[in-house]
């Protein structure tokens, strides 16, 4: 009774909306393979090309490797003859083990050098990358604000948007160190054909400003005044936004009215186009290929000063290749800006993808557990009330990378978190087959021919005491609160993150 209106000084927790995205990247270098060998079989039938430029860089000779199998490598080095090949069906590679010869070529290649076929590939990933965003619409806004009810979302998606269709930049090798330097510039298409509707599509989501302010400016007196400012500009905990704003920027009214000179444009990806990734440094391979597309420094630097200890090192590489050869053993390692942190991918089954065999790599669950579970994850968890001193696992705390916000990265759904995170939340349905990240990696050449990268951006909700919108907790809770401040916490933990997801599938994107 009356509680949770006189319970104003603990009030606050709760919940918000969400939004949030996946998003991959694909590097179809299968295609351009594939399409490749089939017009370049002619040539090869003819016994025209000389061996000789099949070891040096012929890259087009290169790509029949993948349907031809050479008989005679030895007569061709020895003697001069011509190659005899056996077609093995299209789009296959010999199955057996590889020759000296053949896995020279493969290193040849597979150098990111002006010519190489991995450089191509590599400048300019191929046209079909997708990100698909789901958007989770908040159901019950009123209720939650009044009753403190659990959130009721519904997902909606995917609004489809075409990346990664510009070209590296500013590629500049360094001949003494081994590396190639370039910038990722970002860029976003909407696809209306590989959506469920258009960009002016309105959503129910958590506000964005509201709901960082308090953790931004935990100062009671700033409180007050940023409280005057949300109810003069009528901002409350929720907002109606179109997915064009929530994605890449809307100006907030409430941020408009404060009296200094602060960014008052937010979006979740804002800014995004017109920005570029990087400068990454990664290197060659030229003289070491086990080491080709591993990334040597990102903005100039080995590792991010986001965490501590060792989980702030750049790793591995940017996941569209790897240092060829791989083994089923091998663990994948790569970073990844869009979380802020280096991972890493295990094998996990063989697959055929369209007709090439390709080993399916997964990020493990392992990746994301406690540090309880897994010891290694010790300095991902940084902070000891939200995650109840590191023994919630599957949320990962990205606000040092971005400037504070309260930001959270989740796999879709919550997938492998710990189930108290999405309990106050209705509307989830996590799983493995629409939720995971994967790279389906073609062993020979290390390249990535698919990848499905998926996750969730949370953003938490605290409780503030002097802003008013963000709901009250329930009395239930209220007066539970005041024996044991543990109970506060728990509720407000629960109830913090919120949701949103995406998935990608690259090869074919999801129709609606
Ligand atoms: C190369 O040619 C010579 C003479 O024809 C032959 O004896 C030899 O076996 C050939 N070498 C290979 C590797 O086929
Ligand atoms: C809040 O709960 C009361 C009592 O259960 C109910 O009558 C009221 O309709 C609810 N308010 C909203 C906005 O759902
Ligand atoms: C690319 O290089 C040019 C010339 O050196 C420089 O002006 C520009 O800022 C660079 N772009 C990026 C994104 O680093
Ligand atoms: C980004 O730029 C592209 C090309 O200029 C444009 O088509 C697209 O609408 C822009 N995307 C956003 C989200 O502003
Ligand atoms: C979306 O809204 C903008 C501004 O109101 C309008 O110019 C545009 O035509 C709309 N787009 C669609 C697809 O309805
Ligand atoms: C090549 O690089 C790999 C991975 O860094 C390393 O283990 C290996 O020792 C290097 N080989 C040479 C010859 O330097
Ligand atoms: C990066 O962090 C690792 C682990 O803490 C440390 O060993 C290494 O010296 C650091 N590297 C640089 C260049 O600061
Ligand atoms: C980076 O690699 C080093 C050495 O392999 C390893 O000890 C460290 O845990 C890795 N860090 C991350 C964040 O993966
Ligand atoms: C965290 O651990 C400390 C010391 O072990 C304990 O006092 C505190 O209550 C714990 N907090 C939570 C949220 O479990």
């Amino acid at each position: 009774m009356g509680c949770s209106r006189n319970c104003g000084l603990i009030s606050g927790a709760v919940i918000g909306a969400v939004l949030a995205v996946f998003g991959g990247i694909l590097m179809p270098v299968g295609d351009m393979i594939i399409e490749k060998t089939i017009q370049k079989e002619a040539v090869l039938e003819e016994g025209t090309i000389a061996f000789q430029n099949w070891v040096k860089t012929g890259t087009e000779v290169y790509r029949q490797f993948w349907i031809f199998d050479v008989q005679n490598p030895q007569e061709v080095i020895v003697n001069s003859s011509n190659i005899k090949v056996k077609q093995r069906g299209p789009y296959t590679y010999s199955p057996t083990p590889l020759e000296a010869e053949e896995k020279l070529t493969i290193k040849l290649e597979a150098v990111l050098e002006e010519g190489t076929i991995a450089f191509q590939n590599w400048v300019k990933t191929g046209t079909e990358v997708y990100r698909q965003f789901w958007i989770f619409d908040v159901q019950n806004p009123q209720e939650v604000i009044v009753n403190s009810s659990n959130i009721k979302v519904k997902q909606r998606g995917p609004y489809t948007y075409r990346v990664r269709y510009l070209a590296k930049e500013n590629i500049t090798q360094d001949p003494e160190d081994h590396t190639v330097s370039f910038v990722q510039p970002n860029g976003a298409i909407f696809e209306p054909s590989l959506s469920v509707g258009t960009e002016n599509d309105t959503f129910t989501v958590l506000n964005l400003a509201v709901a960082a302010a308090p953790h931004l400016y935990p100062n009671a007196f700033v409180q007050v005044v940023l409280n005057s400012l949300i109810k003069k500009s009528k901002s409350s905990m929720f907002q109606v936004r179109t997915v064009k704003e929530l994605l890449w920027g809307y100006t907030d009214p409430f941020l408009s009215l404060v009296p200094y000179p602060i960014t008052t444009t937010i979006g979740v990806f804002y800014p995004y186009n017109n920005t570029v990734d990087g400068v990454y440094k990664v290197f060659n391979g030229k003289d070491n290929i086990s080491k080709v597309a591993i990334i040597d420094t990102y903005k100039g630097k080995k590792n991010l000063s986001y965490w501590p200890s060792y989980c702030d090192m750049v790793n591995g590489t940017d996941a569209a290749s790897f240092p060829p050869f791989i083994e089923k053993t091998r663990v994948l390692q790569f970073f990844s800006s869009d979380i802020c942190r280096s991972i890493y991918a295990v094998f996990g089954a063989d697959i055929n993808l369209k007709g090439i065999p390709v080993y399916r790599f997964v990020l493990p669950a392992n990746a994301f557990a406690s540090p309880l579970q897994n010891p290694d994850n010790h300095c991902f968890c940084t902070e000891k009330i939200i995650s109840k001193n590191c023994t919630l696992y599957g949320v990962l705390d990205i606000g040092k990378c971005k400037e504070g916000k309260p930001v959270y990265i989740s796999l879709p759904h919550f997938l492998h978190a710990s189930p108290e995170i999405g309990e106050l939340i209705e509307g989830l349905n996590p799983n493995e087959e629409e939720h995971s990240t994967y790279l389906d990696v073609e062993p020979i050449t290390g390249f990535t021919l698919q990848f499905a990268k998926r996750l969730q951006v949370n953003i938490l909700v605290k409780p503030a005491k002097k802003i008013e919108s963000v709901p009250k907790l329930s009395p239930s809770t209220c007066s539970e609160a005041k024996q044991e401040p543990m109970a506060l916490v728990r509720q407000v933990q629960a109830a913090v993150y919120v949701t949103s997801s995406g998935l990608q599938r690259p090869w074919t994107p999801y129709k609606p």
